[in-house]
């Protein structure tokens, strides 16, 4: 009896310490709609020991009570993206999985389960017709018994909300995303089984013009009744449609409703539609049908005003303290017929009325036409606007701060990481960028949110997508744009400035544009070790790099249209282009090293070679010891090539440029600003790079902040007239990247991507007194934070399950140090520890720990 006791005793917290969490296919929690023949499992193994491996694992999927693959044990230590391998999966079926993993010691953990749902894999599983009519759609149907199961496979082209007997299904807004319609229309997945009854129902949907332009849909719901039997709901020539209340919708220009138009009850059974139209059916666009397989654009968050002014009789600007995208929810009681206007701005002018200037061709207006009676709450669907300020007028009576409630609405990507500082403007920055970032993600990564633009500009793109990935989880956000880069890619090669292509962004990108796309291919590598997008992209980029060859002469390239965008300092476009081939050429060798392709391997990584002799030869100034014009971008590209000769005096060339000709400024643009940080700190230049980060004068991202900025503007330059200054652009926040991984200190190390082997690398620089970071990864949290006093420095550091860190300990001005972590000596006298594992390199003391909790202390000694 006792020892029965015992083992239960010791047997509980095993079980419960040893655990995985976080279970996802493909990136996402329990998804609908999976159309992947070979899904990927991940999951987290939870073990608060240090130095805990997992050595082995084993997932069972089943469905229907019954196994379609079992791995049984499996040998190793690899918890993420492990591929599906059993039956072949069946269009629209619901499946569980488990997963349980073993330690070091062969202890095993529980099993925890989760699901997937697949969605349609083929052409042929679609019955559903597209149909065309007005704004408003509908169709009766009855049903024998309440199902036991129900999906709605649903896309539109441009916008849709499904509603089925008179509630919207699900919660996602401005759907269909942008996607290259000609090629790809991604549909969504709803569980509507609880929505459905015996007897009566009706399935309605409204349209919008969304980014393509029409209003056309296609709804497919496949039912299973209790005894087994199916029924297929779909949209063909019996639907009827007609208009409703949105009277006008455009993404740019904003929506307007007229209430008194509404059609009360069209979305349940029993609604006479018999003056309805048939709808028409519509061809088909060209565009396969494929899974919306990353997080739908939803309303995130609502933000209540801060202020609310009334500048002009009858005028109200409210001020929601906050630039972000998404709309205004209006709540009003008048009369029928009563018009209320709210337009939508970044800026006002010293009266306090709204500046509109910079939304150029973008009239981003809401218009609502009340029905009278009782009190009527109005959001948009249609359309999304970038502001911080919305200005009301014929608004019957007076308002009250809360008649307008700012709805924030982007893709809804997980929040994976978090910095900070004890430095303030450090965090403004860093809120601005995540805002800046958020509220461009609007199923592409936008350029901006506000004016008649809001496209996919690549360079843009990449250039933000780093620190994107150390703030949000973005695997599939960027899996899918990586897709519709590969869907633009046109038979050259060659791959347009914007994704998908704007009709003003003509022929082949600049080439620091196009690299987007072996880019953001290296990035997922890196960050999160997924292998599938470099094979599924390997192709596409080693295209891409020999349209570049094609344009190229004596390996350098003249091509280039915008280069070191929006710069102080310009900078010769053909030095950019060809530093984006260099940049093109090496990805597409290290793609191939990657994938065990040895003849591209060695076939690109000779081109990158001669690509960097050319640039040598091409731009070098012998006299000035300089690159190109000598601006910062130009030296600091070729720092970054590593290109310039041991002994040449470049690099300080650049330190002297920004310290002296530029008083601790740079001078950059769009391009050199993403450089230039880690290359300062790879140089051991941390300070300066820290001064620049910091600085709050002209040209800084203090400067924006100091003027009232709450996301990064387009330009250093404080405008707010009739031309490009967007308030919220944030290809500037590619310095967010350094904070998380140099001043917090948390690196991915490129021999173990995916942060299987981690750098937790922290520059101790300026006046800071700490920082901190912390990131969730494909392979569980990791975290960073220091702080100091004196000579004493503290390191927190948090390592995952079967990861290794190198954690580097700075000996600042101190000749000798002592370490201890927690509380043992682990470093003394220039020697480790009997048992531990440190060396000394650059003037710091690289430990080399497992996974667990860690806390270092550096003291003089
Ligand atoms: C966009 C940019 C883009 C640029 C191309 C601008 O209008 O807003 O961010 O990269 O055009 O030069």
């Amino acid at each position: 009896m006792s020892s029965w006791i015992l083992l239960l005793a010791c047997a509980l917290p095993v079980a419960a310490q040893l655990a995985p969490s976080d279970l996802r296919v493909e990136y996402l929690r329990d998804p609908l709609g999976v159309d992947v023949a070979h899904p990927r499992f991940s999951w987290v193994p939870v073990d608060s020991e240090r130095g805990a491996k997992q050595s082995a694992y084993q997932i069972v999927v089943s469905t229907g009570g019954a196994t379609v693959w079992d791995t049984g044990k499996v040998a190793s230590d690899e918890n993420a993206q492990i591929e599906y391998g059993g039956e072949a999966l069946q269009s629209d079926k619901s499946y569980e999985w488990r997963v349980r993993w073993w330690d070091q010691n062969d202890r095993s953990s529980a099993y925890r389960e989760a699901h997937f749902d697949t969605g349609l894999f083929s052409a042929a599983d679609w019955k559903a017709r597209w149909i065309r009519g007005a704004n408003q759609m509908r169709k009766d149907f009855s049903l024998e018994s309440k199902p036991v199961r129900a999906r709605a496979f649903v896309a539109g082209v441009g916008y849709y909300e499904l509603r089925i007997n008179g509630r919207k299904v699900g919660d996602h807004v401005l759907d269909s995303p942008y996607t290259v319609y000609r090629r790809r229309i991604l549909y969504s997945t709803y569980d509507v089984t609880g929505m459905l009854d015996a007897g009566p129902n009706a399935v309605a949907a409204m349209l919008g013009e969304g980014w393509f332009g029409a209003r056309a849909a296609i709804v497919q719901i496949e039912v299973e009744m209790p005894d087994g039997r199916r029924a297929t709901i779909a949209t063909d020539a019996t639907w009827k449609s007609a208009p409703g209340p949105i009277v006008a919708d455009s993404i740019y220009n904003g929506e307007a409703y007229d209430a008194r138009k509404e059609t009360p009850g069209w979305d349940r059974a029993g609604f006479d539609d018999s003056k309805w139209s048939a709808v028409s059916l519509d061809d088909p666009p060209a565009g396969v049908l494929s899974s919306q397989m990353m997080p739908p654009i939803r309303v995130t968050g609502e933000i209540m005003p801060v202020k609310m002014t009334s500048p002009r009789p009858g005028m109200w600007v409210f001020d929601f303290g906050q630039n972000f995208s998404g709309w205004v929810r209006l709540k009003v009681r008048g009369e029928a017929g009563e018009k209320v206007k709210i337009r939508h701005a970044e800026t006002l002018y010293d009266d306090g009325t709204i500046n509109v200037e910079n939304l150029r061709g973008a009239r981003a207006t809401d218009t609502y036409i009340l029905k009278g009676g009782d009190a009527e709450i109005y959001e948009p669907r249609f359309t999304y606007h970038g502001f911080r300020y919305a200005e009301l007028t014929g608004f019957p009576g007076t308002p009250q701060q809360d008649t307008l409630i700012a709805r924030v609405v982007h893709s809804d990507v997980e929040p994976a990481g978090g910095f900070s500082a004890s430095k303030t403007i450090l965090n403004q920055i860093q809120h601005n960028i995540v805002w800046g970032i958020a509220s461009n993600l609007e199923s592409i990564p936008t350029d901006c949110n506000q004016r008649d633009e809001r496209m996919g500009w690549m360079a843009d793109a990449h250039l933000y997508s780093e620190a994107a990935m150390l703030n949000f989880d973005m695997a599939a956000f960027y899996t899918n744009f990586l897709r519709n880069i590969r869907d633009s890619q046109d038979d050259d090669g060659s791959v347009p400035d914007t994704v998908p292509r704007a009709r003003y962004a003509r022929g082949p990108a600049d080439p620091a544009w196009g690299s987007a796309y072996p880019l953001i291919t290296l990035y997922m590598y890196q960050r999160y070790g997924d292998r599938r997008v470099i094979e599924e992209n390997f192709d596409g980029i080693r295209r891409w790099t020999d349209f570049l060859t094609s344009r190229a002469k004596n390996g350098t390239l003249d091509f280039s249209k915008y280069g070191d965008w929006v710069p102080i300092e310009p900078t010769p476009g053909p030095l950019v282009s060809t530093f984006y081939y260099y940049v093109s050429a090496d990805v597409t060798a290290r793609a191939a090293e990657i994938l065990g392709k040895s003849q591209p391997a060695q076939a690109y990584r000779e081109l990158a070679d001669e690509i960097k002799s050319a640039f040598e030869q091409r731009f070098f100034n012998p006299e000035a010891k300089t690159y190109g014009n000598g601006s910062q971008t130009s030296n600091l590209l070729a720092l970054t090539m590593g290109v310039v000769p041991k002994g040449t005096p470049t690099l300080g060339r650049l330190t002297d440029s920004i310290n002296y000709q530029h008083n601790t400024h740079l001078s950059t643009g769009i391009v050199g600003t993403r450089y230039l940080f880690p290359l300062l700190t790879r140089t051991g230049n941390s300070a300066l790079a820290y001064d620049l980060a910091v600085q709050t004068t002209y040209p800084s991202w203090g400067y924006m902040i100091e003027r009232g900025a709450t996301t990064l503007w387009e330009l250093w330059q404080e405008k707010t007239g009739d031309s490009m200054n967007s308030h919220n652009h944030p290809m500037f926040g590619s310095i967010g990247a350094w904070f998380y991984e140099a001043l917090a200190g948390i690196d991915f190390d490129e021999s173990a991507p995916g942060y299987r082997k981690i750098q937790i690398r922290p520059q101790v620089v300026g006046d800071l007194r700490w920082a901190s970071g912390t990131l969730k990864t494909i392979r569980g949290p990791v975290s960073s934070s220091w702080s100091r006093d004196g000579d004493t420095l503290r390191m927190e550091v948090t390592i995952p399950v079967s990861s290794t860190a190198e954690v580097w300990v700075p000996k600042g001005h101190l000749d000798e140090i002592q370490v201890t972590e927690s509380g043992k000596n682990v470093w003394k006298d220039g020697r480790a520890a009997e048992g531990v594992k440190a060396r000394e390199e650059d003037g710091q003391i690289v430990f080399e720990i497992g996974s667990g909790r860690y806390v270092f202390e550096r003291s003089g000694s």
